[in-house]
């Protein structure tokens, strides 16, 4: 997709939700342009110095460990592969993966994408030290650069929300996972704070049961929502989802 454009859906120009009522026979609905994508990219190119820190702060890095921990003790779930690639989609500073390394405690191959060239650098230094075999790129998820069916696992957290369309993040994710390969999820709920998210961010708010319609309208299956931490700010902000293609 042209990074000027906002897709279309059914001709009109794709927007993010923010409220919908009906009163009688009146139906009230608003919604808001999503960011173009190098609009996205500059925005987190600008925070990138300082994102792991905001992630630090507000708990993410555990909150995912605690996901992450929790998938992967499920025997429907379990990776049974010794050696696994796998993808971070929006890698940002790479917290996701670095989470996934610690629950998984072993080296796996990574390819980690983003739009953010400077989310990339900052992945790059914060996963230096790991025995992970990685290459990073810029790429959008809506458009991968990699054959179908090539990844044993497809982290991605807190990226899909920012697409005008989400079905279609949704869509080439699971083009690329292996028969059987796992999703790993997170997206940002409903919440005061999801509030505050889309209004700096122009990002979904996204309930349970409209996240779970994405993933199987996708094309997975054992799809499962799953709290996140207990009290940290990372559970008032979003869900994690897990799914098998
Ligand atoms: C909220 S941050 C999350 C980063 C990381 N996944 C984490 O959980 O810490 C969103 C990241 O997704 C990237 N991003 C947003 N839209 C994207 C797209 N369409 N394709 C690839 N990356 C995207 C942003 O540049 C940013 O690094």
């Amino acid at each position: 997709m042209c990074p000027e454009c906002v897709p279309k859906q059914g001709g009109v120009q794709a927007s993010v939700p923010v409220v919908s009522f009906s009163f009688r026979s009146w139906h009230f609905s608003l919604g808001r342009t999503p960011f173009k994508s190098r609009e996205l990219a500059k925005h987190y190119d600008e925070r990138s110095a300082s994102w792991q820190k905001t992630i630090e702060r507000f708990g993410f890095e555990g909150a995912y460990r605690h996901l992450i921990c929790r998938v992967l003790s499920q025997q429907r779930y379990r990776l049974d592969r010794h050696s696994l690639r796998v993808l971070d989609a929006g890698i940002g500073t790479g917290a996701m993966t670095s989470a996934f390394h610690a629950e998984l405690g072993r080296g796996f191959q990574l390819d980690g994408v983003d739009i953010s060239e400077e989310m990339l650098r900052v992945a790059s230094k914060h996963l230096q030290f790991k025995n992970i075999e990685k290459t990073l790129a810029i790429a959008d998820i809506t458009d991968l650069p990699y054959d179908d069916d090539c990844f044993d696992v497809v982290l991605v957290a807190h990226v899909v929300e920012h697409l005008a369309i989400p079905e279609t993040g949704f869509d080439e994710l699971y083009r690329v996972l292996k028969p059987g390969g796992l999703l790993i999820c997170s997206m940002t709920r409903r919440s005061a704070f999801g509030a505050f998210v889309q209004l700096l961010w122009r990002t979904h708010q996204v309930g349970i049961s409209r996240a779970l319609g994405w993933l199987r309208g996708a094309g997975f299956r054992d799809v499962r929502a799953l709290p996140m931490e207990k009290g940290s700010a990372a559970r008032n902000c979003s869900i994690g989802y897990v799914g098998r293609k």
